[in-house]
């Protein structure tokens, strides 16, 4: 099939690998020619296991533009472009762009909305430029992005034309994942749903190990294990720490709970979750007070970790970086060492050239990102606390672990 993929971000490029290596023509558009050019070198734009080989190895299988012009033959088009939150609120303004752009080049292909979108967003689409819209939500995550694509737990079709419904069940049959065909508005909701749920899990559990600190014995490591064994509950998204961050959870939560007061009803459980995650920061800092014996004005504090999770160099919503953030305000000389962001959006705090020096520089040190390179580091703390935010650093000598009872 000729396939067009308009957004070439980490989901939109992911996409159009796998999609480029299971037999299809992909016609990737962007805004920026220089990413075009790259990108038709096989030089991808970002860090994702895979990502560079399946470009290289399906380059003949692409073409790539900045033009719509190009997209004139396409079958099918998927918009996988941002819904960012504004003010709590979902910004439809690339979705609406993008797709009127595809409708004045080619009516014809059906537009898969794969872009996170609040119920009812398909149909508006659909009205806009008179396209049939499929809704097909992604539930890839950064790090195994190209995985999690062609091996899904699922695939979810929301289409009220059973043939545009078949035609993109069809693209994806090689995943061999579970299909669940439904409407527009159920596929939009569902992805909304599931990521909310998810973030609700991490916080659930974030609550649990408060509690921990304050009775002696308890381990919330332990605790999620046992709650894990029960296979309703499942071992997954059950991590304590520093709380979630990245490019969905904080923007899909605040985006749900916005659109359903909106419509008159509150999300009293989803709220609850992004306060106990944007709490996490200050319960954080105050352990590193009381590490400390007093505030952190002049305090030299050691950040190891910048980005939202290991394994990615994004600092998109970082927990770490509103840490960080935080630690500055209230006066401390921050360092940070992260295993692959060189630099920081955050001005005056210093970056540490390996995770010993930011260490050994340090009067305290707070692991904030979940590397497990970090899981040594109190082999160079010496007498220095650390406050282990992320569970990482095992439990000897000076570590203050999150969610566990002292
Ligand atoms: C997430 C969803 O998992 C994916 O389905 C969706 O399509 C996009 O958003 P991603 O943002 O890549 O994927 O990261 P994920 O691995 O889910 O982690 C999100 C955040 O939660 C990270 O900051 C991570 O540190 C935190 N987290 C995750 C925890 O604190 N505890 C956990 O148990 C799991």
């Amino acid at each position: 099939m000729r396939i067009g993929v308009v957004g070439l971000g980490y989901v939109g490029i992911v996409t159009a690998v796998v999609l480029a290596d299971h037999g299809n023509h992909v016609i990737g558009i962007n805004r920026n020619r220089q990413k075009s050019e790259q990108l038709a070198k096989g030089i991808p734009p970002l860090h994702e296991p895979q990502l560079k080989e399946l470009l290289n190895k399906n380059l003949r299988n692409f073409t790539f533009s900045t033009d719509y012009e190009s997209l004139k033959d396409a079958e099918m088009v998927f918009l996988i472009v941002p819904t960012p939150t504004v003010k709590g609120k979902i910004d439809l303004s690339y979705i609406t762009e993008a797709s009127m752009k595809v409708s004045e080049v080619n009516k014809n292909a059906i537009l898969v909305i794969k872009s996170t979108v609040v119920p009812g967003t398909a149909k508006m689409i659909a009205g806009r430029t008179g396209m049939v819209v499929v809704s097909n939500p992604e539930f890839t995550k950064e790090g195994s992005g190209v995985d999690d694509t062609a091996h899904p737990n699922r695939i979810i079709i929301g289409a009220s034309d059973k043939q545009a419904g078949d035609a993109v069940e069809s693209v994806w049959a090689f995943t061999k994942a579970p299909v669940l065909r439904t409407n527009n508005e159920n596929a939009e909701l569902i992805k909304y749903a599931s990521n909310s749920f998810l973030a609700a899990k991490i916080s659930f559990i974030n609550e649990i190990a408060n509690l921990c600190e304050k009775l002696p014995g308890c381990d919330v490591e332990v605790v999620a294990k046992g709650m894990g064994l029960d296979e309703r509950i499942a071992p997954y998204f059950l991590k304590a720490g520093l709380g979630f961050g990245g490019s969905c959870f904080p923007k899909d939560t605040k985006a749900l709970a916005s659109f359903a007061k909106e419509k008159g009803e509150r999300m009293s459980i989803v709220e609850a979750a992004i306060k106990v995650n944007s709490n996490r920061i200050d319960h954080v800092i105050a352990q590193a007070k009381e590490a400390a014996g007093r505030d952190l004005s002049g305090i030299r504090v050691g950040v190891l970790g910048a980005t939202f999770k290991e394994g990615t160099d994004d600092l998109r919503e970082s927990q770490a970086l509103k840490l960080i953030q935080k630690l500055k305000k209230m006066g401390a000389a921050v360092t940070v060492y992260d295993p692959i962001t060189k630099a920081i959006p955050i001005k005056g705090v210093g970056m540490a050239e390996t995770k010993e020096k930011c260490i050994e520089g340090s009067d305290i040190v707070i692991v904030a990102t979940e590397w497990k390179d970090f899981s040594d580091a109190g082999k160079y703390a010496g007498s220095r606390p650390i406050i282990d935010a992320r569970r990482i650093a095992g439990q000897s000598g000076n570590i203050r672990s999150v969610g566990l009872g002292k």
